[in-house]
């Protein structure tokens, strides 16, 4: 199985995650592991830790306890600075982008190429941003570097957002509900985009409500519950989306319905 494969760098790893906000935990215990150049399903209920999960991977939140490997060394000290080092990006809901400015604008926010005296490489820029469009696979012809993000569409601005991760030299790109607010067409240009990233070698941690865009995404799926990992299952091993979804009705109905896959408290792999 590829993700077992000795050969696979593993870009992070979290060991027995724990996060308690006062006498809740929000996460209660998490293993959760992306290797290079998979795509990973995170899924869950409203509640389940997800959003914790993702703020503590790009290091604005601490967790209250547990390890974090980064290519297998044990790092101390996590913090944003050290996510961003590890090549870790999240590309979070709604915040992303500046839509009144141009793509190449929202590309290099914040991280402007400048030369003699701090003069802007416009010209460099926009090579650049060209060259990012083309690698994540914006294949429409009407938007050049110079369009307003605000006249794309809500999958192009995911693409944008993604190729700002990219430029910031991102391993793991981290994506929010990336197509929650997203019709049919804009979905599949950022599953277009996600895979156009994962043949580039990287790795995608895809967070998702609808089951369904995250089953044809995903290479591997970990379904969260109340801070507990109830699931975690290679493509390979479900059958459907609707055998995810039967299972996490029946995580959050314990007894429902039999011959169901549980994992217990540690979130082991499934069989
Ligand atoms: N800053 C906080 N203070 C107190 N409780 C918090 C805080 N952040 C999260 N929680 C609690 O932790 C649990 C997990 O929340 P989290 O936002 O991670 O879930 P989620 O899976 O992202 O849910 P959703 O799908 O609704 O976004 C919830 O019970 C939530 O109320
Ligand atoms: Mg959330």
């Amino acid at each position: 199985m590829k993700s077992e494969d000795p050969m696979t760098e593993r870009i992070i790893e979290l060991r027995d995650i724990k996060k308690s906000y006062g006498q809740v935990y929000a996460l209660g215990g998490v293993n959760l592991r992306v290797d290079r150049g998979e795509v990973v399903g995170l899924i869950g209920d409203n509640g389940a830790g997800k959003s914790t999960l993702i703020k503590i991977l790009s290091g604005v939140v601490r967790p209250t306890s547990g390890e974090i490997l980064v290519r297998d060394r044990p790092v101390s000290g996590w913090s944003a600075a050290r996510s961003r080092e590890a090549g870790i990006e999240t590309v979070f809901q709604d915040r992303a982008l500046a839509v009144q400015q141009t793509i190449v604008r929202n590309i290099f926010m914040g991280r402007e190429l400048t030369g003699f005296m701090g003069w802007l490489k416009v010209n460099k820029e926009i090579e650049e941003a060209s060259r990012l469009m083309r690698e994540i696979g914006f294949t429409s012809k009407v938007f050049t570097p110079h369009s307003i993000v605000g006249q794309l569409s809500g999958g192009e601005r995911q693409g944008v957002a993604i190729a700002r991760a990219i430029y910031k030299q991102a391993e793991l790109i981290i994506l929010d509900e990336p197509t929650t607010a997203l019709s049919l067409t804009e979905t599949a240009k950022v599953f277009h985009f996600v895979r156009q990233v994962r043949a580039s070698g990287r790795s995608i941690l895809f967070i998702g409500h609808n089951i369904h865009h995250v089953f044809d995404i995903a290479d591997r799926f970990v379904v969260l519950d109340r801070g507990k990992v109830a699931l975690t299952a290679d493509r390979g091993e479900v059958k459907s989306a609707e055998e995810l979804i039967n299972f996490m009705e029946d995580v959050a109905h314990p007894g429902g319905l039999p011959g169901l896959h549980e994992t217990g408290e540690t979130g082991q792999r499934v069989r």
